[in-house]
């Protein structure tokens, strides 16, 4: 299923992160400042302990947690801390003004 998740003129700012609520679901946008072009979007929970991610920080492809500082490489969910679930990822396409993403 595709949603909308926003409008082109809420989209994070380069280099930055921000998370949007709906359907069920909060997800979080982030934007690369080498790459401001690409948006990667993922739950906006940690996998580890629901910490809200959009609150950590984002390093290159990387957002780090900011309760424990775990790591999660925002193109594939995968994580550097072994046997930790994967961080979900969605895919995201812009149209004329608007963000969607693909819902499973
Ligand atoms: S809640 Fe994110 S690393 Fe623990």
């Amino acid at each position: 299923m595709i949603v909308k998740l926003c409008n082109v003129q809420d989209l994070p700012a380069p280099g930055e992160m921000r998370a949007f609520q709906g359907r069920g679901l909060e997800l979080c946008v982030a934007r690369p400042r080498k790459d401001p072009s690409r948006l990667f979007v993922f739950d906006n929970r940690c996998p580890h302990q629901n910490a809200m991610l959009n609150q950590g920080s984002l390093e290159g492809n990387v957002v780090v947690c900011p309760l424990h500082g775990w790591r999660y490489d925002i193109a594939t969910g995968c994580s550097d801390v072994a046997g930790d679930p994967p961080l979900k990822t969605y895919e995201a396409r812009q149209q004329d003004d608007a963000v969607f993403v693909q819902i499973p």
